[in-house]
């Protein structure tokens, strides 16, 4: 199975994927974890992104189509996988569906503006694998270490409130419009976020043609 999870920016794509590449035992693929790690690694892929990723902006399309395609080449990949914060523009949609490749489902979670910011404060990372925590409503069972790896939790560069402000209006104007994109396609399937990690997993397992 091929699917797309999309929404703003702390809608909890990164949390849902993590999960549901467990339940359909596919891959998750994220753009913003592979350029987190590029930018961590001094790679020149990540020293062209850092400064766009602390702004908040979007890296340019060309640097971001040539790290799917060739992450999608990849063998993990043959039996589909769960895209997370990619495609994020029109273009990235369009280069996608130029290569041939058919998605199955494209799940949007929605959640308002408002209920961002305070999430975005309270969230803590793994530095080593990239995992989402929360202070209050994720949180690790031993405060500032990775639940999976053991990993060192730390607070994003970007989620600063005036970052997160950009990245949210940023959302709305080059990746919201995807929604009709894969509207027209007869795709999209909108989840609204839940209380919960755990309802919001069985909303999003509910929405998928299975
Ligand atoms: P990226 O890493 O993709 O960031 P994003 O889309 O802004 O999404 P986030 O990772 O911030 O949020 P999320 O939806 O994964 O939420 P999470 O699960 O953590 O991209 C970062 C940057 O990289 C971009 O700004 C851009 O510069 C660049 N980039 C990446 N991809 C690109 C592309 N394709 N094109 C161009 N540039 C690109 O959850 C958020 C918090 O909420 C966590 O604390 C979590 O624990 C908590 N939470 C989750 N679910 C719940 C729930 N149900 N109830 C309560 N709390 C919850
Ligand atoms: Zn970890």
């Amino acid at each position: 199975m091929k699917m797309i999870l999309l929404g703003a920016p702390g809608a909890g794509k990164g949390t849902q994927a993590e999960r549901l590449c467990k339940v359909l035992n596919i891959p998750t693929i994220s753009t913003g974890n592979i350029l987190r790690a590029a930018v961590k690694n001094g790679t020149p892929t990540g020293k062209q992104a850092e400064a766009y990723m602390k702004a908040g902006k979007l890296v340019p399309d060309e640097v971001i189509i040539g790290i799917i395609h060739d992450r999608l080449d990849e063998d993990d990949c043959k039996n589909g996988y769960i895209l997370d914060g990619v495609p994020r523009t029109i273009a990235q949609a369009e280069s996608l569906e130029k290569a041939g490749i058919r998605f199955d489902d494209v799940i949007s979670i929605e959640i308002p503006d408002e209920a961002i910011m305070e999430r975005m404060s309270g969230r803590r990372v793994c530095e080593h694998c990239g995992a989402s925590y929360h202070l209050v409503a994720v949180p690790p069972k031993v405060p500032g270490v990775c639940d999976s790896c053991g990993g060192k939790l730390i607070q994003r560069h970007d989620d600063e409130p005036e970052t997160v402000k950009h990245r949210l209006e940023v959302y709305h104007k080059e990746t919201e419009p995807l929604k009709d994109f894969y509207a027209e396609r007869g795709l999209l399937r909108s989840v609204e976020n839940q209380p919960s990690v755990e309802a919001t997993t069985k909303a999003i397992l509910n929405a998928l043609r299975r």
